[in-house]
């Protein structure tokens, strides 16, 4: 199943980077953005994914994050998530990318995960910028203040037009940069700055794999892309890591 290049990449890996989109959280039930069925097919970005639109109306773009945030407290990390926390532990030098605001890579045991999007488990301040804490998020509310200064509580999420989390995009392109294997795994590579990642990393020298059911507009440029889903590709890889690892003198 897996080609004789990457296997063979694999094998000598010291430092592997891994971008993951919202294909990786499917098979745990969380829609994606951009497949049939999708997000954006029944939403549109511009009515709920933007400062402007929040301050238009808070009420209704809360009511579609306390959707969302009700979805993903009620699944479960999949396989595909597993493995990438058990891939951590297997080589030297492993750096975790998600565009995904989650948080089921963190649930599944993945630590240090670099978060492009933000997280849509935690809010904080447009006044005072202070975040809320845990008991208050816990309490719901249409629109949720902020219990310091009275200001709107928005979701930690990056919307259109807006900065990626400070350093997090320099700290993901030094990962691709230095990394012997990349995976990009479950994104349709065409939200940027995300996408440039894996170019960054094809450009530095690394073998750089796609793991996805369907051909996306990153495929022609990979060494190789994998059509399937993650659940089922990645822990194909984690067994051959593992056997690596059993092999090496200790
Ligand atoms: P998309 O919805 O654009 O793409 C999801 C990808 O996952 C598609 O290419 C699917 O073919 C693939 N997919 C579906 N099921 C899969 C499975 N079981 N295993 C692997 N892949 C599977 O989602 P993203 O690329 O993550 O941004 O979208 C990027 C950004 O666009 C999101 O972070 C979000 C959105 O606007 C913000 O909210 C800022």
């Amino acid at each position: 199943m897996l080609s004789q290049s990457l296997l063979e990449a694999l094998s000598s890996a010291q430092s592997i980077c891994v971008l993951t989109g919202a294909g990786v959280s499917a098979e745990s039930g969380v829609p994606t953005f951009r497949s049939a069925g999708g997000i954006w097919e029944k939403f549109r970005p511009e009515d709920f994914a933007r400062f402007e639109s929040f301050i238009r109306n808070p009420e209704l773009v809360w009511e579609w994050y306390h959707y969302r945030k009700k979805v993903i407290r009620e699944v479960m990390p999949n396989p595909g998530h597993i493995a990438l926390a058990q891939m951590q532990d297997l080589v030297p030098d492993f750096t975790l990318v998600t565009q995904n605001v989650d948080g089921l890579h963190a649930r599944a045991g993945s630590r240090n995960v670099i978060e492009l999007h933000g997280n849509i488990t935690r809010s904080y301040c447009v006044d005072c910028g202070l975040f809320a804490g845990e008991e208050e998020q816990a309490v719901f509310e249409r629109t949720p203040r902020c219990k310091t200064c009275g200001g709107l509580l928005r979701p930690d999420v990056v919307w259109f037009g807006e900065l990626l989390p400070a350093g997090a995009f320099g700290k993901a392109m030094e990962a691709a940069r230095r990394c012997d294997v990349f995976l990009s795994v479950g994104t349709s590579g065409v939200v940027y700055p995300a996408a440039s990642i894996p170019l960054a990393a094809r450009s530095a020298g690394a073998y750089v794999v796609e793991i996805n059911p369907e051909y996306t507009d990153l495929s022609p440029r990979m060494n190789e892309t994998i059509l399937g889903p993650s659940g089922e590709i990645l822990p194909l890889l984690v067994t051959h890591l593992t056997q690596r690892a059993s092999h090496e003198p200790t």
